[in-house]
């Protein structure tokens, strides 16, 4: 068996809130004054049914037949056996893998977007703007508004906007107005372009300049959409993993041993993640593993703390591993991994010993995906092959043990968008770039100085 699919009937009609089992207190988010924030403070940037959603103790929250109408233009997503890869390893390990990329953006990305998109249509909202990254969560963000009739606008961070020319047509055609970061448009932009005029820009700094416009429209049709990082982020991303564990359960799959995402802001690896993660806190005996970029290594290498999720400190204090709000990233291709922070519940996961992250080099990466092309046959995102990197090694150091492992990763996007990456690779032109252990101290010391610590 090859791919196991789910029909339209058998789609998860919850989604899982992890946020209620995990051990310990969860930390709420802080504002300027160092209090926790009420959600009414959080108003003119989300729709107050998004915030319900951010701070919600269900455990269990039901999707709406809006939002499931949605879903079902491309989901349940497959779930494949990489008989291939396995093969090619020579493995015992028996690996899935959850096909994201098969999303109209061709990312996880899409999922979200048209829960985010659909809550602020029903809440009278016209326009959303947001940042971007590699450039599939502002792909995404145009889709669900161009399907739901809302307007579009995307702050893409300057070196994904010059590296993917593509993915800004690609917004445009589904309606969406994409424009570089920092950009002349918002007094925050224009500020970070005097003081740095060839900055590659960084989702901090984009995140910026789109709540600044967000919240500046004074006819209040205006909000801001985050693609990563936040609860409710997480929380639409959990049918990820709802049905992958159907879909192994119909494998006659018993167990799974091993599960692997890629982690920027965390929130494809907790979709997939979290529901394993509910097993895991009910006595399973699971590893699951965070991967990231050791040029942005946030939950490898930082502390848990108190930080903004973005550069002009426009949101609250967000309990999280933070390489410090201020840090520019190195310009690697995996640009949805350059991020500064990492989702609270993520970080609190691995604070609580749930999780064990892993940070990978670029080059590792590129010749995992080589492998993937080669064998599977699909091209991965940048992103992505850091998951399928890791479950390489963990799929050799099942072959060492002689251990018929169980391995699951998340295929969170295709790479069709990022061939100059891959053109890079090929023609030996990429290298290894990681953070040292004084880098990340003085990261953090310019960003974090005085800011609370939280304890679980
Ligand atoms: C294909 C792909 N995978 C992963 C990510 C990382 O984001 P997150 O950690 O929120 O899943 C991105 C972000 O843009 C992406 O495009």
């Amino acid at each position: 068996m090859q791919k196991i699919y789910l029909s339209e009937d058998e789609i998860p009609r919850q989604w899982y809130n992890l946020a209620v089992d995990l051990p310990g207190t969860v930390n709420p988010p802080l504002g300027q004054d160092g209090q926790p924030i009420s959600p009414d403070m959080l108003a003119a940037v989300f729709p107050m049914n998004l915030i319900e959603q951010e701070v919600t103790t269900e455990r269990w929250v039901d999707i709406p037949d809006g939002v499931l109408d949605l879903l079902y233009r491309w989901r349940p997503s497959p779930l494949h056996r990489a008989v291939h890869l396995e093969k090619a390893l020579d493995t015992p390990a028996k690996i899935f893998y959850k096909n994201e990329s098969v999303s109209p953006a061709g990312s996880h990305k899409p999922n979200t977007a048209v829960a985010q998109a659909w809550y602020n249509k029903e809440f009278g909202i016209k326009r959303l703007t947001t940042e971007t990254g590699a450039g599939q969560w502002g792909s995404a963000l145009s889709y669900a508004c161009g399907m739901l009739g809302l307007e579009c606008k995307v702050f893409m961070v300057r070196v994904s906007f010059d590296q993917k020319p593509f993915r800004k047509v690609l917004m445009q055609t589904w309606g969406g107005n994409c424009v570089a970061s920092p950009s002349t448009e918002t007094a925050v932009g224009r500020e970070i372009l005097e003081q740095m005029p060839d900055t590659p820009g960084s989702l901090g700094i984009a995140i910026s300049e789109a709540i600044e416009q967000a919240v500046g429209d004074e006819t209040g049709q205006t909000r801001y959409s985050l693609g990563s990082v936040l609860n409710h982020v997480m929380l639409h991303q959990t049918i990820i993993g709802l049905e992958a564990k159907k879909q192994l359960e119909k494998a006659g799959i018993k167990k799974v041993d091993t599960v692997i995402g890629c982690a920027g802001g965390g929130s494809n690896f907790a979709g997939l993640a979290f529901p394993f993660a509910y097993d895991k806190i009910n006595g399973d005996n699971i590893e699951i593993i965070p991967v990231e970029p050791a040029s942005c290594p946030t939950l490898t290498m930082t502390d848990f703390s108190y930080d903004h999720g973005d550069v002009a400190k426009m949101t609250p204090m967000l309990p999280m591993h933070s390489l410090g709000h201020k840090f520019i990233p190195a310009p690697i291709h995996a640009g949805g991994l350059r991020y500064h922070g990492m989702a609270p519940l993520v970080s609190h996961a691995v604070e609580a010993g749930l999780m064990t992250p892993m940070a990978l080099k670029q080059l590792e990466c590129y010749e995992a995906a080589m492998m993937f092309s080669r064998t599977e046959g699909l091209i991965v995102a940048p992103e992505t092959s850091h998951a399928v990197a890791a479950t390489i090694r963990k799929a050799l150091e099942a072959k060492e043990e002689g251990k018929e492992k169980v391995i699951i990763f998340n295929l969170s996007g295709h790479g069709l968008m990022d061939l100059n990456g891959y053109e890079k690779f090929l023609a030996g032109e990429l290298q290894n770039i990681a953070l040292s252990a004084q880098d990340v101290e003085e990261s953090r010391k310019i960003s974090l100085e005085g800011h609370p610590i939280p304890k679980i």
